[in-house]
């Protein structure tokens, strides 16, 4: 969603505009409608901004170049309070003088009655934002105080709903002032330059420190760094940390697009995740967790929430857990459980998986389940985010930034990580599968050399997308789980190439779906290994056979070797054996590769599919 950069630095350099429109450029992988600068120009402000992508700002900057400043904040915005129009694209001005800009990310939930407010008063609108609001709030409030921080702090007392905030005023050059409740804002700390930014990309090309803030927080940037007081006025101190990939790994690499870079890292996101889990002797050992061994075994149920794709990661993980611990486990959207009465309590152990850590549905889920008195542990691929902050206890992902808005490189490193948190929770409690945790970590350290071998070998899989470009209809096909991965490739065809698509799970095809079946259907079946138990193969074959049998056009993914799929099978794409709780980690690789493919095919912007945006920072 929104982007937000902010920058002061040296008069003498007046870059401004430079280090800001490159935070735009890598923050657009968000997803915006429109974007926007503001800068510091002598007695005013100088505001540029254009419906549309960044080119557009670019060629507006270019007619009427702006005077070199020192002081910037700079937008992409995802359109919620009216369309994504010139008027609407943010900063925002508040007052008449041309002095005061704001930019904002987020909902602020009693706009309507502000605004009616100051319409009352005789304020003049110029666009439909509920920004333009607290922009004009701003200005009165400036206008009286005379100092932004102390304005900041007095508007956001009467503010309710998520946002951050970003302010810049012509009377105090070599300041910006930003405010954070429930919505991402980091410091970068440089030498002699701040930077702020919706998350550390906006200013990994200047500076790996960071300091990440809490929640209901205002701060203040010079060039000389950073100062942070609470809402309430008390002073308050970021955690300063620093970040562990650098500008190269934000880029493409050589790759058509971020995402098929992504995909392609997907070995090493794996193999990181699992890096440094077990000691000499080859225990699972989390300290990173700081979770009472005794609360953990007590643990009676396990709850897992999440959104999207990590949910499906979820989805895998009940299937892993259950079996190692023999603790229920359900898994659960986000915004479903926060909306509703659930049975949680102090044994219950609630996951959070989330990417970006920013996922507003998430965090709202996260804080309802710690309400009733669950422990949250978060399963987050981002250092600084707000969701680990939020929770009792984190298990990062290693899977390096992800760029693209699909997720995919996160979605193998969330199902690794909840592996180990199930492996980890089995050798705690005791029974069948503490002692063969080990083993089965022996089994995860082989899947990113495993990975390898199916991304070495998509050339039939890309082949078919290209093919399949025109296809208005894809059905996929899973059962256990293969069912969350099925449900992945749908998701991932639908967002990035806008085709109908659907998963089931193959046992519910006699249920109903297979009405949809007709002449030339395609339809991906993810057959599980022939060593499943409870001849869960032999039926997966069946439901082959059975859609064939109706003219569907099967592309089957199966083992190496598992020739019974070969009679009934239009296309065989083969991904090495695994043991079968393992296996999403290779089968969910052509499928992201087949979407990747055929989005780009039909020319699409693969990176930032329509309509969607990297992190759901409002819900
Ligand atoms: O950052 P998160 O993991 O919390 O994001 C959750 C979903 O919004 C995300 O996975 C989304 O479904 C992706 N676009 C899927 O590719």
């Amino acid at each position: 969603m929104c982007g937000i950069v902010g920058y002061v630095g040296p008069k003498v350099d007046g870059r401004a505009l430079e280090v800001v429109m490159e935070g735009l450029a890598r923050l657009e992988y968000r997803g915006y409608d429109s974007a926007g600068v503001a800068l510091i120009a002598g007695d005013h402000v100088l505001t540029t901004k254009r419906a549309g992508k960044l080119a557009n700002l670019i060629g507006a900057l270019a007619q009427e170049p702006p005077p070199e400043s020192s002081t910037g904040i700079g937008h992409t915005r995802w359109a919620t309070h009216g369309g994504p129009t010139d008027e609407n694209a943010h900063p925002h001005a508040g007052g008449e003088d041309g002095k005061l800009a704001l930019i904002h990310n987020g909902i602020i939930e009693n706009f309507h009655g502000l605004r009616s407010g100051l319409i009352g008063e005789g304020v003049q609108f110029l666009s439909e934002t509920d920004t333009e609001v607290v922009a004009q709030l701003l200005a009165r409030s400036y206008d009286k105080v005379g100092d932004l921080t102390e304005a900041m702090r007095q508007v956001v007392a009467d503010l309710t709903g998520a946002f951050t905030l970003l302010a810049v005023h012509a009377d105090q050059p070599g300041v910006v002032v930003g405010a954070r409740r429930n919505s991402p804002l980091v410091v970068g700390l440089g030498d002699g330059e701040t930077f702020l930014g919706s998350d550390v990309a906006a200013f990994i090309g200047y500076t790996r420190e960071a300091l990440e803030l809490g929640q209901d927080q205002i701060v203040t940037i010079t060039t000389q760094g950073a100062s942070i007081i609470n809402f309430d006025g008390t002073p308050a101190e970021g955690k300063r940390y620093h970040v562990d990939w650098d500008a190269a790994a934000a880029e493409k690499g050589g790759f058509p697009n971020f995402m098929a870079k992504e995909i392609h890292d997907q070995p090493h996101a794996v193999a990181d995740t699992l890096l440094g889990r077990t000691d000499g002797s080859g225990r699972l050992v989390l300290d990173e967790l700081r979770m009472d061994e005794a609360e953990l075994r007590a643990v009676d149920k396990i709850v897992i929430i999440a959104c999207g794709t990590a949910a499906y990661a979820g989805m895998v993980a009940k299937y892993a857990i259950e079996h190692w611990t023999r603790i229920p486990c359900e898994v659960e959207l986000a915004h479903e459980f926060r909306y509703r009465d659930p049975v949680v309590n102090e044994r219950t152990l609630v996951v959070a998986i989330s990417q970006s850590g920013e996922t507003m549905d998430t965090l709202m889920a996260v804080k309802h389940a710690r309400k009733l008195g669950a422990r949250v542990i978060a399963i987050c691929n981002t250092h600084g985010s707000t969701i680990p902050r939020e929770s009792d206890a984190v298990l990062y992902t290693h899977a390096g930034p992800e760029i693209a808005v699909a997720s995919t490189k996160a979605f193998l490193a969330q199902i690794t990580a909840c592996y180990i948190l199930g492996l980890y929770l089995a050798q705690l409690r005791g029974g069948t599968y503490a002692d063969e945790a080990q083993a089965v970590m022996k089994d995860l350290y082989e899947m990113p050399a495993k990975i390898q071998t199916v991304l070495d070998d998509l050339d039939r899989v890309r082949e078919i997308a290209r093919f399949m470009a025109d296809t208005r209809s894809v059905l996929f096909l899973g059962r256990h789980v293969g069912y969350p991965v099925a449900l992945e490739g749908a998701l991932k065809l639908k967002e990035l190439a806008y085709i109908h698509a659907e998963g089931f799970a193959a046992g519910e095809l006699k249920h109903g779906p297979i009405a949809l079946i007709e002449a030339g259907q395609p339809v991906f079946v993810i057959v599980p290994s022939p060593s499943s138990e409870h001849g869960l193969h032999g039926k997966v074959v069946s439901n082959i056979q059975e859609i064939r049998a109706r003219g569907a056009r099967t592309i089957v993914i199966a083992e190496e070797g598992d020739e019974d799929v070969v009679p009934f099978a239009d296309v065989v794409i083969r991904v090495p054996a695994t043991p079968p709780l393992l296996a999403p980690l290779v089968t969910t690789v052509p499928l992201q590769v087949f979407a990747c493919e055929l989005a780009a095919a039909k020319g699409l912007d693969v990176d930032q599919p329509r309509n969607l945006a990297k992190s759901v920072t409002v819900e």
